[in-house]
């Protein structure tokens, strides 16, 4: 999919700006606080009816005006073309989409894919576990029809065993939760494993035409002992829980690692190093979703420049010129430093407007 036409009124900095990106790579140029990260704010909110910056959407209101309106011109693979647009106007907040409400952020979601990069990506290879289990199951939701049903089914039944481990309730009760975590559980980590596998062959492809030398091993660490099934796992862990009041096993613990010639990458790569592997393999994951859906996502990276060295500038760059799906990036300087731009729309944003280069 493709947004043809973008117009955003009273979103943080803008009170009213328009622009018509272009099919492929759309670069977007200015100075500090010129409103380059509001543009994909902008974009995100469209798509998720949520910032990426904040937790409170209300933030992103023009701080002067009661409310926004962002609207686009979008071309879907399966839609054909259509209008879409999220405001907020007397008190709360209504997405459209050809001409209907949304009355489903997640099933909005899917119709509008998006994969984003800011400086904060980082977190996945720095942060704790919860946050890579959130991108392994957010990435799925997008690739996997089934994924949603099976995750709500696994989390009912753990909730339920973990509310007999805390009032202490016999075996024969814990049992029909354990079976039914077994079995979910296991189905959940196939499709978790399957996802992973095609990252990897993305991933690798991306790294042979960088000629970046080995690729970055992702593994899964499933949650529970490699060499058992779920449910006899949990058995054998029964009495240990009811100690503890809770499920120590399974694929509610899992996480994902990211190795380089067997070593965390996280500790063994440079902070640019970091930035340019987070880069490739949301690539990567852009071309899985592509893949899978037949529907090329988004694919937006703010403060691209930032941590990465001019040489890896220009690789990355060159990437995303030759993506077939649309792309932004913002940066501080203009694109020419990265070489022909010929392919590339460009954008110059300053005192709260936008302007094509
Ligand atoms: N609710 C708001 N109303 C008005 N201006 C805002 C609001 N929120 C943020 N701003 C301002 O918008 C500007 C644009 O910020 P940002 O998009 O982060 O800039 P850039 O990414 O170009 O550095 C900043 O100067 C910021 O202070
Ligand atoms: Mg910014």
């Amino acid at each position: 999919m493709r947004i043809d036409r973008l117009r955003a009124k009273n979103v943080r900095n803008f009170r009213d700006v328009e622009l018509q990106p272009g099919a492929r790579l759309n670069v977007i140029s200015g100075p500090n606080a010129a409103g380059k990260t509001t543009l994909l704010e902008a974009i995100h909110l469209l798509a998720r009816a949520r910032s990426f910056r904040t937790a409170c959407i209300e933030e992103v209101v023009h701080r002067q005006t009661p409310g926004l309106q962002i609207t686009a011109r979008i071309e879907h693979g399966e839609d054909g073309r259509l209008d879409t647009g999220i405001e907020r106007g007397e008190g709360r907040w209504m997405l459209r989409y050809a001409g209907e409400t949304v009355k489903s952020i997640s099933a909005h979601a899917r119709k509008f894919p998006l994969v984003l990069v800011t400086p904060d990506s980082q977190q996945l290879l720095l942060g704790e576990p919860k946050l890579r289990r959130h991108w392994l199951d957010w990435s799925l939701f997008h690739v996997e029809q089934g994924y949603v049903a099976l995750w709500r089914e696994y989390h009912r039944a753990l909730r339920h065993r973990n509310h007999l481990l805390k009032v202490s309730a016999p075996g024969s009760e814990l049992e029909v939760w354990e079976v039914l975590m077994g079995r979910s559980g296991e189905a959940l980590d196939a499709a978790r494993r399957q996802f992973i596998e095609n990252l990897q062959q993305e991933l690798t492809g991306l790294y042979r035409t960088l000629a970046l030398g080995d690729t970055p091993a992702i593994g899964l660490e499933q949650g529970w002992r490699a060499e058992g099934g779920l449910g006899e796992e949990l058995l054998r862990n029964r009495r240990a829980d009811l100690q503890t009041g809770h499920t120590r096993c399974g694929p509610h613990r899992a996480d994902v690692s990211f190795r380089i010639s067997e070593a965390d990458l996280a500790a063994w790569y440079s902070r640019g190093q970091c930035k340019e592997f987070i880069v490739l393999l949301m690539l990567a994951q852009a071309a899985v979703f592509a893949a899978c859906t037949g529907e090329e996502p988004l694919f937006l990276v703010d403060d691209f420049a930032a941590e990465m060295d001019g040489p890896a500038q220009v690789r990355l760059f060159g990437l995303l010129e030759s993506r077939r799906g649309q792309s932004f990036l913002t940066c501080a300087q203009a694109a020419e430093a990265w070489g022909s731009v010929c392919r590339t729309t460009r954008f110059h944003v300053e005192h709260g407007a936008v302007a094509k280069c």
